[in-house]
Parts: C-alpha cells; structure tokens; sequence
C-alpha cells in the first residue's frame, strides 16, 4: 500500500471539479483517497469517479483534517473563505480562482514554465487563468530563445470557462432560437448564440476588463520579468470548450517562423500543427478533450523587424484549469513539497 494521500476536490460539481475528477483518475494522480465537496446545496448528490461514483459532501471549515490537497474551483469567495482553513489544517492548497494569483506569497504556476516557483509554496499556489496557461506555454520557449518584447492577444473564448450554467444557457439560447423564441438572456450581459461578446469578468478604471489584465500581470508574474508588455483584448464567442488566441509577439532577437516552428516543436505541452496548404491549423473542436496546446499559423509579422502572429488553441477546462491543477499536485509530489511548514499555517488566516 503506497502512502496516504487525501485529496479534496472543492467545487466537484462544476464543470471544471468534474474535469478535475477525470483527470486525477485518468493520470492515476497517487491519491489514496479522493473526495469531492461542493456547497450545501449538493451534499449528497454523486459525482462520477472513474467507473464509479462518488457522494459529495459539504464544505466547510472543518473539512481538511486529514488532507493533504485541495484542489479548489469553486469561484474567489469560496477560495477566500477556506483556503486559510486547509493550510491551517497542514493542507496544500492549488486554487483555481484569482483570488490569489497576485498574492506574493503564493506562487503562480504553469509546470511546464515556472516549476521552481514552487519551492516558497506557503500552503497556497494559484492556478493562472486559463487564457494565460494556454499562451504561455508557448510564449516561454521564445522568449527563452529571443526575449520577447511586447505581446498583443486577441482571444476567442469558450462559454465552459464561464461554468456549468454559462454552458447550459448557450444550449438552452441555441434551441429557443430555433424554435423561433425570444432567447433568455441570464449568465451573460447579451444573447452569447451567434453573437461574439468584447466583454470578459467586470471592466476596470482603464476601460480594459478584468480578464484582460489578468493575461498582462499573470504573464509577468509567470515569466519573473516586467520588461514584457502584454497588451490583450478577451472575447467570447459561442463555443462550448476551447479557448483560441490571436498571438503578435515582437521579440528582442531576429526568429523566423521556421525557428519557431522549431522551436516551439520541442517545448513541453506544445503541440505545432501548421500546415495551412493542406487545411492544417488549429481549432476549438479538436482542442476540446485534449491536453496539449496546439499552435498553428506561425508566421513572420512583416510590419516589424523581430515579430511573429501565431493562432494557440486549448482546452480551457483541461490544460487551462484542471489538467494544469493536477500537474501541479503531481510536481509538488515530485519535488517532495507536499506538505505545509508549521510556521506556514497561519499565513492566510
Ligand atoms: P454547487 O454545485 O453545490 O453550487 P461552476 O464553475 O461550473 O459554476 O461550478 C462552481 C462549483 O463551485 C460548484 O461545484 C459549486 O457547488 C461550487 N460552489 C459554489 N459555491 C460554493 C460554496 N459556498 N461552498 C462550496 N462549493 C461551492
């Protein structure tokens, strides 16, 4: 028998705790036991675990004795709210909320970009939002190899990212609009069938969205390196799951579109399929379910001397938020950082 690992699933019955679910069995994550909690509203419910079911329980204060790792999507408040527990606990947080992803004294991990940042865990590490994730691991390899500059996204964002509700009004609007109905409009600001909505988490004193600065402060958190300017504009379109972004990256040093090709053929996590001639380029419906990120459409920004456009599709819900989570519990193990230090525990209390 291997030794004991508790892992707790906060926020289980959404649609990234389900992933979070699927995941942790697919990838045979060493857990000796897994459970799921939700709020009060689903105590009991079942949640499928590999070939079986689990019975969600009720989150609470008092949950993590015994943990050894939460992984929570549950939205900010509730992380707000519990976190501080778990670690008090002895617990290993990854939250997948921005609640604390710009808090110094939680580590914002991708493992494929910035593993070390693990090592001065305090209890919480952060998991970057998933329009970051995606961009980054491919970012990573040429700013490594040209140093990059300046970065302008453009992203084509899924309706999943939004959770299980977002999901079911874009069904529910499809089918009303079919059958000639006025769509109800409930999760979004607007209609999201057939519409494109330039409006992503609240808007900020300077006009740009919440979503938008994330992709710019997280890059740099990411990257240790304020010298990179990220500029994005966030869109979401009516796609179930899989994230796609327009990517313009000038960088410091000369990288023609072969080099990057090349390059980016290497990095961990990346996919390239690049072969416009023949159709070949990445999207949503064959991102969806996948752990890779795919990249496609490289090629050399001719209006500036070092620049490159490249199109970057994802899984949100997978390598942007669960699978991402999960690697980072499966690097703590490998770095043997599972555990919080005693004067750790009161960190966030
Ligand atoms: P519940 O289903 O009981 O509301 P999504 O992002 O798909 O909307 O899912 C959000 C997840 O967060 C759900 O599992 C939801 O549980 C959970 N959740 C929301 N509020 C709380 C809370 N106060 N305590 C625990 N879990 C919560």
């Amino acid at each position: 028998m291997s030794k004991k690992l508790v892992v707790a699933v906060c926020g289980a019955t959404g649609a990234v705790g389900r992933e979070m679910l699927k995941t942790l069995h697919d990838r045979n994550f060493p857990a000796t036991e897994v459970i799921p909690f939700a709020s009060a509203r689903s105590a009991g419910s079942k949640v499928p675990y590999g070939d079986g079911e689990l019975t969600v329980r009720e989150l609470t204060e008092d949950s993590f004795a015994g943990v050894d790792l939460a992984i929570f999507s549950a939205g900010g408040s509730t992380s707000l709210k519990f976190a501080p527990h778990a670690v008090k606990a002895g617990c290993v947080v990854v939250d997948n909320s921005a609640a604390w992803r710009m808090d110094d004294r939680c580590p914002l991990v991708v493992p494929e970009v910035n593993p070390q940042h693990l090592e001065a865990h305090k209890g919480i590490i952060a998991n970057p939002n998933c329009s970051t994730i995606q961009m980054i691991v491919a970012l990573k390899p040429i700013h490594d190899a040209a140093k990059i500059k300046r970065v302008v996204v453009s992203t084509y964002q899924a309706v999943s990212g939004t959770g299980q509700k977002a999901i079911r009004e874009l069904e529910t609007q499809v089918r009303q609009l079919f059958n000639m109905q006025e769509p109800e409009v409930n999760v979004y600001p607007h209609r999201i069938a057939f519409n494109v909505l330039p409006h992503i988490d609240v808007f900020l004193e300077n006009d740009y969205t919440k979503e938008e600065m994330k992709m710019t402060n997280e890059t740099v958190k990411i990257l240790g390196d304020p010298s990179v300017k990220v500029t994005a504009t966030c869109a979401r379109v009516p796609v179930f799951y899989g994230h796609s972004e327009a990517v313009n990256v000038e960088t410091v040093a000369k990288l023609t579109a072969a080099e990057c090709r090349a390059l980016l053929s290497q990095a961990p996590g990346v996919q390239v399929y690049d072969n416009p001639r023949e159709k070949m380029y990445p999207m949503a419906i064959d991102a969806a379910g996948e752990d890779m990120t795919f990249v496609g459409r490289i090629r050399e920004d001719e209006t500036i001397e070092n620049g490159l456009n490249m199109w970057i599709v994802a899984d949100n819900i997978r390598k942007g938020a669960a699978l991402n989570a999960v690697q980072i519990g499966e690097e703590l193990i490998r770095r043997d950082l599972l555990r919080v230090k005693d004067e750790d525990r009161n960190t966030f209390l």
